[in-house]
C-alpha cells in the first residue's frame, strides 16, 4: 500500500502542507512536461529579494542523458532510490545582483523559497519532490559548466508515489515512520 504521511498538527495548517512529505520509493511514471511546466511556473512565483529571482532549475526526464548526468552526481544513498524519480533537477543560486554585481546574501534563502513552492504545486498534481542536499557539488558544477557565480542549492527527486515495500532496509522502514517536528516553543520566541 502507498505510505500516507499526513502531518499531525497541533493547529490547523492547511492541507497541502500537512500532506507534503519526502518519499523514496516512486513510480517509475513519466512527468509531463505541461506538469513540470506548472511546476517551475509556481517556483518562479516566489519572493526574491529585488525581485532578482536568483534561481535556475536545470531538469531532466527519466530515460536522458541529461538524467544520467544528474544522477552521477547524486551520492549513492541517494542515487540508489532517486533512478525511479520522473525528473531530477538541480536547483542552482545566482549568487550576485545582476545589475549591480554585488553580493546577494539572501540568494540561497530566495532558491529555498522557490523551491517551497515547487514542492507545493507538485503535490497538487500529486507530484512528490524530494530535496537532497547529498550530492557531489563539484562534479554537478563540472558537468553542468556552472559559472563561478552559480552555486548548486540542492538537487530534487520529481515523481509519483510507489510503494514502500520496493525499497531495501533501511529505507523501508524509513519511509513509513511519523514524521516528527519540534514543538512551537522550541523554534519560536514570543516576545513581550
Ligand atoms: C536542503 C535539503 C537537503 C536534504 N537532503 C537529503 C538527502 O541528501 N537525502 C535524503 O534522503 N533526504 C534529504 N532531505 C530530506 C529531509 O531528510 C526531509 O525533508 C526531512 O527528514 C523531513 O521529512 P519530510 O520532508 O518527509 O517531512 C533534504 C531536505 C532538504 C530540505
Amino acid at each position: 500500500m502507498k505510505t500516507i504521511k499526513t502531518a499531525n498538527t497541533f493547529h490547523p495548517v492547511i492541507d497541502l502542507i500537512k500532506n507534503r512529505w519526502s518519499p523514496r520509493s516512486f513510480f517509475q511514471e513519466e512527468i509531463e512536461q505541461n506538469d513540470l511546466d506548472t511546476i517551475l511556473e509556481a517556483a518562479s512565483w516566489a519572493p526574491s529579494a529585488n525581485n532578482e529571482q536568483p534561481w535556475q532549475y536545470i531538469y531532466a526526464h527519466r530515460g536522458t542523458a541529461g538524467y544520467e548526468t544528474l544522477k552521477s552526481c547524486l551520492v549513492a544513498t541517494n542515487a540508489v532510490w532517486a533512478k525511479d524519480a520522473g525528473v531530477l533537477i538541480a536547483a542552482v543560486a545566482r549568487k550576485t545582483f545582476a545589475a549591480t554585481e554585488k553580493e546577494n546574501r539572501t540568494a540561497m534563502h530566495d532558491v529555498g523559497m522557490a523551491n517551497a513552492n515547487l514542492v507545493l504545486q507538485a503535490l497538487t498534481l500529486n507530484i512528490y519532490a524530494h530535496l537532497m542536499g547529498g550530492f557531489d557539488s563539484k562534479k554537478l558544477t563540472a558537468d553542468l559548466g556552472l559559472t563561478a557565480d552559480q552555486e548548486p542549492v540542492c538537487m530534487i527527486a520529481l515523481g509519483f508515489l510507489d510503494v514502500a515495500e520496493k525499497l531495501e532496509e533501511p529505507l523501508r522502514t524509513r519511509e513509513t515512520q511519523v514524521r516528527q517536528r519540534k514543538a512551537l516553543e522550541e523554534i519560536s520566541t514570543h516576545l513581550s
